[in-house]
């Protein structure tokens, strides 16, 4: 089979790097990739969004499936593309139509589709220019601290947590302002949830689903998870305290409810749910302290959990593509790998705020036993260099979490790139 992957991030190289693995792969291509990709397959100078160039690629190419990396070619329509085209149509694209991708497009939307399939989720109601004083009477209502959301897409930049009425009064109207501007003009105003994070992965046909395994990522620049948040700088799986027991509450209260419930309002949905959860640590009205509550749907694969996750699943990823495509997912395994699984993300110095791209990295020859994935790099004449905040993230296997997380610091440590910066405590919070 020769296969299509759009994206450029740690993410992409950890899928591609599982994809390559699969017997039933002759040729993989990544659009646009990055210099890590290029080992797993061969890079396309295309843009993941470039669905033009994208169809003549694949009609000049005979691919056979392509599969969606990050979420901004499924809002865009990247399935409803090829679906509508007499001669890609029969292409299977793994990732959800523009419809199913609004669940992470829009939170109003995704707010309004748990509250109707009953998944438990904080409680919340959405605002716009009409209604502004409203939105000022239901915070006068809610216990701090206060959760305000942008309802559209911001780069991961639209929530806004704030401790005092005052300060959500303020922002709230500088929200509707045009602070993110048209994502923006709608905003969520929630219940704020007191718990631990964790993400769940579901592979859906639409009918049947997978559960990959959980993970947990590290948004904070800082070790102890202090200072500003960053696209993610590490991440692990399994995670301790998502065990049985706690995974069947997810799959009967959450996973189960929200693929009937897509199926049942008619949304074509064949590709990643990726359920953003919190432990609650108290009860609400809608869970028992202990239980999985919702806080976010992607329509993708998250990142840097995807590079914890994809050392853990054992089975070959492309026979489940396959499932997806011809719906008969119930039909295909899935068996995980009982190691740990840690990520140590490597960043540019200065990162997330302002940083200098282009330096060269070495050394990254010398890393033995730790898979290498590329985040942001480049090739510039013959050389490796950083490309982005997000630079390589290291992933390792252990008998336990802090085996793989000292393994990957250790081998994070021999590759070299002026600046560099990155967490060791990655997972600790969960050993307490
Ligand atoms: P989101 O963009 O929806 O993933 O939100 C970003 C982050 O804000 C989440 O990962 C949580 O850490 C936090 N967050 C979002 N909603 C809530 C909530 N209702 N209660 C507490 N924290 C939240
Ligand atoms: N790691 C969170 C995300 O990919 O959105």
């Amino acid at each position: 089979m020769k296969l299509l992957l759009l994206g450029s991030g740690g993410r992409e190289h950890a899928l591609a790097w599982k994809i390559a693995q699969s017997p039933k792969i002759d040729k993989l291509y990544i659009a646009p990739g990055n210099a890590g990709t290029a080992d797993a397959g061969e890079n396309v100078p295309l843009k993941a969004d470039d669905f033009e160039g994208i169809r003549t690629f694949v009609l000049q190419n005979a691919i056979d499936m392509v599969v969606v990396g990050p979420e901004d070619p499924l809002v865009k329509g990247v399935y409803d593309f090829f679906q509508h085209d007499a001669q890609l149509k029969h292409i299977p694209v793994i990732g959800p139509s523009q419809q199913g991708a609004v669940l992470e497009g829009s939170k109003d939307f995704a707010k309004n589709f748990m509250q109707r399939h009953h998944i438990p989720t904080a409680a919340y109601r959405s605002f716009n220019g009409t209604n502004i004083e409203e939105g000022i009477a239901f915070l006068e209502t809610l216990q701090a601290p206060y959760v305000l959301k942008a309802d559209g897409l911001c780069a991961g930049k639209g929530v806004l947590i704030l401790p005092t009425l005052e300060e959500a009064k303020k922002e709230f109207r500088g929200m509707l302002d045009g602070m993110f501007g048209e994502a923006s003009a709608t905003v969520v105003i929630e219940e704020f949830l007191s718990g631990i994070e964790c993400s769940v992965f579901v592979l859906t046909d639409g009918k049947n689903y997978k559960i990959l395994p959980e993970a947990k990522d590290y948004k904070r620049i800082g070790e102890g998870d202090t200072g500003l948040n960053t696209g993610g700088m590490g991440s692990v799986s399994p995670v301790p305290f998502a065990d049985a027991e706690w995974m069947k509450k997810v799959e009967e209260r959450i996973v189960k409810p929200t693929v009937e419930g897509l199926a049942a309002d008619g949304i074509d949905y064949k590709g990643f749910i990726f359920l953003g959860l919190i432990k609650v640590d108290r009860d609400y009205a809608y869970a028992k302290a202990g239980d999985p509550v919702v806080i976010e749907y992607n329509v993708r694969m998250g990142d840097p959990e995807t590079e914890a996750v994809m050392l853990r699943l054992k089975s070959d990823l492309v026979d489940l593509f396959e499932g997806v495509a011809e719906g008969n997912l119930d039909q295909r395994s899935i068996e995980f790998d009982p190691r740990a699984a840690v990520c140590v993300m490597m960043v540019s110095g200065g990162y997330p705020q302002t940083y200098e791209k282009g330096f060269e990295i070495t050394g990254i020859e010398n890393v033995e036993g730790s898979v290498v994935f590329h985040a942001g790099t480049a090739l510039k004449d013959g050389k490796v260099v950083t490309a982005g905040g997000r630079v390589i993230a290291v992933s390792s296997y252990g008998a336990t979490q802090n085996e793989a997380l000292v393994k990957s610091f250790t081998e994070a440590g021999k590759i070299k790139f002026e600046g560099k910066y990155f967490r060791r405590d990655i997972g600790q919070d969960l050993l307490k």
